[in-house]
């Protein structure tokens, strides 16, 4: 399918010609600022915050900066084609959104999961849906209209649990698991810290497991009359340390391609796809886990010169299409929005998201015109060059 996203900015400035100013700002900075208005304090606290003194977090974004794409001439790409093709699917931009767990809190109704789904049946953007939700991922998928997405399991250390939530995400017509390997015990996060806050330690987000029948089992009375004890038993089962063991269970475990969130080192790639694994998602959860100090986008070349048969996905630090733009020519199979997406529905609901993804798109698409690449496949054999 071709599509010129790039259109997008026509859209903009025509309207502006009878007063009409775009219903958010199209670059990242700025709806910033706007999201932190819309946000209580806590939930703006933990959606930017990150691990340590967040250095990691900055450098992921800054670390687009090192590379650049060289612009070609004559190449008319008066048209251009972004589409990718991932788990037999075509999709026509090359990004989705990323596991955001507490989206679900960063719209005004508090259930931002159903906001984002909406918005990625309208765009066509694959989702990938967070194991922390405010509602269940039955409910999400309705939204999603059939809109290829992904469930991301944080997986837990029951594993009857376990393969309720992938039987759920595979009934529920989810078409990739994804499955976030940093998170079982949180990063150090000085700002949630400080304010003593922690979004499910007060039972948000956690509609998965209050909606799941092994969950329930394990708890003496219903979630409603005794909530504390509910979320007493979350923390008990949350954070399973996943090993290469597990991992042949899991591939055992579902239909559905797995993909490996959280892969930076080029050994762990190689071994993933020994292990009959699908897909890596390069990616240091947005700096938000470890503040090791490495950029995701520092390690995404050595991973897919690992795994040259296998898709990489890539997120952490994406900020704009140039971003985008950027990570595609570096090999990336698609690119994660991750936080900004959770600005843009603050800020403007599900039509945020959709002006948020359509902004990222239209710059990822313009660039490509200007520089001459019409293609994905092209912008990919000319590669990135350092900036310095
Ligand atoms: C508030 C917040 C919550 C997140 N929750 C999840 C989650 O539930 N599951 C997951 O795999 N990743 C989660 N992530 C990580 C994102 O999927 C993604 O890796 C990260 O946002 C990328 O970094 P960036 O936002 O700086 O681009 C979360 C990130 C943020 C900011």
């Amino acid at each position: 399918m071709s599509q010129n996203f790039g259109d997008f900015q026509n859209e903009i400035y025509l309207a502006g010609l009878s007063g009409k100013m775009p219903l958010l700002p199209v670059d990242f900075a700025t709806l910033e600022e706007q999201a932190k208005q819309a946000m209580s304090p806590s939930v703006w606290s933990y959606v930017a915050g990150g691990c340590g003194d967040e250095f990691t977090q900055r450098n992921n974004a800054e670390a687009f900066n090192r590379y650049g794409i060289v612009p070609r001439m004559f190449n008319g790409a008066a048209k251009r084609d972004l589409s990718v093709s991932l788990f037999g699917r075509t999709l026509s931009a090359p990004v989705f959104l990323c596991p955001i767990g507490v989206v679900g809190l960063c719209s005004s109704d508090n259930h931002g999961d159903l906001r984002v789904a909406e918005a990625a049946a309208k765009t066509g953007v694959p989702m990938m849906a967070s194991t922390l939700s405010q509602d269940p991922m039955e409910e999400v998928a309705k939204k999603l209209d059939g809109t290829p997405s992904y469930f991301q399991l944080y997986t837990p250390k029951d594993r009857d649990l376990a393969l309720s939530f992938i039987s759920r995400a595979e009934n529920a017509g989810f078409e990739a698991l994804v499955v976030t390997l940093d998170t079982w015990v949180t990063g150090w996060r000085p700002r949630d810290l400080n304010s003593a806050n922690f979004p499910q330690l007060r039972g948000l987000c956690l509609a998965n497991y209050f909606s799941d029948p092994h969950f329930l089992k394990r708890l003496k009375k219903p979630v409603a009359e005794d909530p504390a004890a509910a979320i007493h038993e979350w923390v008990n089962i949350f954070g399973h340390i996943m090993t290469w063991d597990d991992l042949k269970w899991m591939r055992e475990a579902t239909r559905l391609p797995i993909v490996l969130k959280g892969i930076c080192h080029p050994d762990d790639a190689r071994r993933a796809a020994d292990a009959g694994i699908d897909a890596i998602q390069c990616s240091n959860h947005g700096g938000r886990q470890a503040n090791g100090g490495i950029a995701a986008l520092s390690m995404l070349k050595d991973v897919i010169f690992a795994v040259p048969d296998m898709p990489v996905l890539f997120d952490s630090g994406v900020r704009s299409g140039t971003d985008v733009a950027k990570a595609l020519a570096m090999g990336a199979a698609a690119v994660g929005i991750g936080r900004s997406h959770a600005y843009a529905l603050a800020a403007g609901g599900t039509e945020g998201v959709i002006h948020h993804l359509r902004s990222i798109l239209a710059e990822t698409d313009l660039l490509m015109a200007v520089n001459g690449y019409p293609t994905i496949a092209d912008l990919r054999s000319a590669g990135v060059r350092q900036t310095r």
